[in-house]
């Protein structure tokens, strides 16, 4: 007996222990949140209030993710696994998420090749937003496995860009993705084939972090018709490349082209410091653009006022160009007037010019519910 009573309070202390290691705030005497981030978690606690809607299990040394793990937690929204060492997960460890919107994964060791079995995701008929970049960190050749398929509403997609990238039939079924993210980029080249298994409907492409040199071929971005947004900030891929490949969006509107920082000498490709000409900028000179970022491109010159040579500034809400180094001493007058014809321009920055300052104050564009504005940042640059 007297066994038996100590057992019991060891368990109960246990229980209370582990339950208390999460911070659960309750509102009303209801549990909806359960904060268990960097608490030193080996295993997805099993004793947290069954209703909570939220559970964050981010920055914790979980290794795997076994059968039936969530079971109890069918009413989660949001699941934050991020920074964990996950190298396993079980077929059956999402089941019962079905109400799940957000599940995040980055940073962790999965393999888009291998460790994802087929059904994982198949519970998560709800998902609209995941995030499993950061886990790919070398730069082997993998074909994309990982059962995407199974999730179709998700609308955003965080993912790593492998070497040689070949997506596979399932990306086709993710009728509602609009967001796609690339982190962590190991491409050395982007094929005009490399992303025709992605669904068309994407408005927004974001590919910020290719540090090694990135050859396109110009017809990459033609499985992406409907684009709204596309990123390439800090990317090395080199002004003149990623303005040969918008000949997609010619005569078309776009929110936000935002190319800062991309332009690095290559003396390999015989890609040096930009000299902008009317040839260049053939296509990107018919897009309607609200928010248009050239910053940091190592534009020397400007020949011909190709930079006035754009047929839609009604259009332009936001412009920055600074932190390059052309003289505007022959057409400044003619870049002055053309500003005029900008009925809804808010802002253009041309700041920084020619010197290279210190610790720039720039402006950066942001999204915010699907629309994109401006925020004083101090720009940390491509060599921060
Ligand atoms: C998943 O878990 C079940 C039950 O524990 C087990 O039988 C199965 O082998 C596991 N599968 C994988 C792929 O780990
Ligand atoms: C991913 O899986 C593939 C295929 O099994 C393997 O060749 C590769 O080494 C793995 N990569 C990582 C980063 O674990
Ligand atoms: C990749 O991950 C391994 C651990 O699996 C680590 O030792 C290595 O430093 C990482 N490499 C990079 C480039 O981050
Ligand atoms: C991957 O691409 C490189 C060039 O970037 C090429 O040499 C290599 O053969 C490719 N590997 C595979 C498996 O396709
Ligand atoms: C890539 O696509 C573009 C545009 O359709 C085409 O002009 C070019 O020849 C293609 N390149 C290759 C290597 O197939
Ligand atoms: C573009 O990418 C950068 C770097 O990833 C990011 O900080 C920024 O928010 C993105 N811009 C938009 C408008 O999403």
């Amino acid at each position: 007996m007297h066994f038996f009573i100590v057992l019991c309070m060891i368990s109960l202390y246990l229980c209370s222990d582990v339950f208390s290691e999460c911070n659960i705030p309750s509102v009303l005497l209801e549990y909806t949140v359960a904060n268990c981030k960097d608490k030193g978690l080996t295993s997805v606690p099993t004793n947290l209030p069954p209703d909570i809607k939220e559970l964050d299990l981010s920055y914790n040394r979980l290794s795997r993710l076994d059968a039936n793990v969530f079971l109890r937690y069918e009413y989660l929204e949001h699941l934050m696994l991020d920074n964990n060492v996950i190298r396993v997960l079980n077929k059956t460890a999402f089941i019962s998420l079905s109400l799940l919107k957000y599940l995040s994964l980055s940073n962790n060791y999965l393999n888009v090749s291998d460790p994802y079995p087929s059904g994982v995701f198949r519970s998560l008929k709800n998902l609209l937003i995941l995030d499993i970049s950061r886990n790919m960190n070398t730069s082997e050749y993998n074909p994309y496995r990982i059962p995407v398929g199974e999730l179709c509403n998700m609308r955003e997609m965080s993912i790593d860009l492998v070497l040689n990238a070949t997506f596979g039939q399932q990306f086709k079924n993710l009728h509602n993705l609009q967001n796609l993210r690339f982190d962590y980029c190991h491409v050395k080249i982007l094929y005009n084939e490399t992303f025709s298994d992605m669904p068309e409907n994407i408005k927004e492409f974001h590919m910020t972090t290719c540090k090694a040199f990135v050859v396109i071929e110009i017809g990459v971005l033609i499985p992406f018709p409907h684009l709204k947004v596309l990123n390439f900030t800090n990317s090395n891929i080199h002004l003149t490349q990623a303005l040969k490949i918008l000949h997609p969006f010619q005569h078309k509107s776009m929110d936000a082209i935002l190319f800062r920082g991309i332009t690095r000498s290559n003396i390999e490709r015989d890609l040096d410091v930009v000299v902008l000409t009317l040839e260049m900028m053939k296509y990107i000179s018919t897009i309607c653009i609200k928010t248009l970022d050239l910053a940091d491109n190592q534009i020397v010159s400007v020949r011909n006022k190709a930079l006035i040579s754009f047929k839609h500034p009604n259009c332009f809400e936001y412009i920055m160009l600074s932190s390059n180094s052309f003289s505007l001493t022959t057409w400044g007058v003619n870049l002055f007037w053309f500003v005029f014809t900008m009925q809804k321009i808010k802002m253009i920055d041309f700041s920084y010019f020619p010197l290279r300052f210190k610790t720039p104050v720039f402006l950066d564009v942001v999204r915010v519910n699907n629309h994109t504005i401006i925020q004083r940042l101090q720009y940390q640059g491509r060599w921060g």
